[in-house]
């Protein structure tokens, strides 16, 4: 039986607006018997009149999640579970294990001398490292040694391992992926690595040290694949960054002090479905509200504070994660008077810009059918 579209109408010229009859319910049911059914009782749900995010804001407190991440370390081997990872669920999202729109993340956890397996996926992937010595990663044959607030990329198609020496300690980093989104293009691939391990073959961390030179470029340096060959942004020059740009700027109201992470070579996002960016909230600052489209997942590199999305205050400090969904209205506080707060943000703006699909909208300015920028 068709199931009655009454909450489907909008009173306005040029939306759905058909009334129910015992004619076109049966019409109705006809066409679900041959796999169609007419436009207008869902045009409504399907073509909102502005963007409705399925997400709903979420702070995963560290606090709360660490002791329940390492207790996965006695109950699966990272061999039994290939990344022995607590994935952090959207209760929105539910049904595509995703943290926020199209974008999965979880927190992995690994002993020292432990490795997971080599593999490659379709999905790109990025890592946050939270806590811990001796962390290293290994993409496409290049290893990275890690450290707190490091940020890495292992984009679409790339070989890449994770471990940490024997003679480190007890690491957790933020995993965070496009597999949502990929499983939406229905185009993901995923491959273990002959060889279950991925031998190391160029000299440690070379490809910051080639490419994360603050304007140089190498002479000889050519690239040309689809993500940065910058693998590994570190977390020293990063502070550094914007301290200095603070220094020098008034920030954005509605972003503080905010620098995106860049592929060296273009300029461009470090991948094709993901962005990042880091930015500093001085003491005491308070952003203005604005909203836009893409989904954004927040990592607390630094401080303590709190921001307001659609109406409701989220508290966070060092550690935490929270998102914020697709054209949610958010402005983020700094809770110190003393010191710096910096958040950490992982997005998929580089889909949103590259499709022509991203707006953003002052909160009390226009009515945000054109980008403002
Ligand atoms: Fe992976
Ligand atoms: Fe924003």
């Amino acid at each position: 039986m068709a199931e009655a579209q009454q909450d489907q109408r909008d009173d306005q010229i040029g939306r759905a607006n058909v009334q129910d009859t015992p004619e076109l319910l049966a019409y109705y049911d006809e066409l679900e018997t041959k796999n169609a059914g007419a436009l207008w009782t869902v045009a409504n749900k399907i073509e909102p009149w502005e963007p409705v995010s399925q997400s709903v804001p979420v702070v995963w407190r560290y606090k709360e999640l660490r002791d329940d991440v390492l207790r996965s370390l006695k109950l699966v081997t990272p061999e039994k579970a290939g990344r022995r990872v607590v994935y952090l669920s959207n209760p929105g999202r539910r049904d595509v294990t995703a943290a926020v729109g199209w974008i999965y993340a979880g927190l992995q956890v690994m002993n020292p001398g432990e490795n997971a397996t080599a593999h490659r996926h379709s999905a790109s992937a990025i890592r946050f490292i939270m806590e811990g010595e001796g962390a290293y990663t290994v993409v496409d044959g290049h290893k990275m040694t890690l450290g707190k607030n490091d940020f890495v990329l292992t984009p679409n198609g790339t070989w890449h391992e994770h471990a940490v020496e024997p003679d480190g300690s007890t690491c957790i980093w933020q995993d965070g992926l496009d597999i949502p989104f990929v499983n939406a293009m229905e185009a993901n691939f995923f491959e273990v690595h002959p060889d279950l391990t991925e031998a190391v073959a160029y000299p440690i961390d070379d490809m910051t040290k080639t490419w994360g030179n603050a304007g140089l470029t190498p002479v000889n340096g050519e690239w040309n694949k689809g993500y940065s060959p910058m693998f590994k942004y570190e977390w020293e020059p990063t502070y550094e960054a914007l301290t200095k740009y603070a220094a020098c700027t008034e920030g954005s109201p509605f972003d503080g002090v905010l620098m995106e992470y860049v592929n060296p070579a273009t300029n461009g996002p470090v991948m094709q479905t993901m962005g990042a960016s880091m930015q500093m909230l001085r003491p005491g600052e308070h952003t203005k509200s604005h909203r836009h489209t893409g989904s954004f997942l927040y990592h607390v590199a630094k401080g303590s504070g709190h921001s307001i999305i659609n109406g409701d205050r989220y508290e966070w400090c060092e550690k935490d994660i929270f998102c914020v969904p697709s054209w949610a209205w958010h402005e983020h506080a700094n809770g110190s008077e003393s010191e710096n707060a910096v958040l950490f943000c992982l997005s998929d703006l580089p889909v949103m810009r590259k499709l022509g699909l991203y707006r953003e909208q002052a909160f009390g300015d226009n009515d945000g059918r054109q980008p403002l920028n």
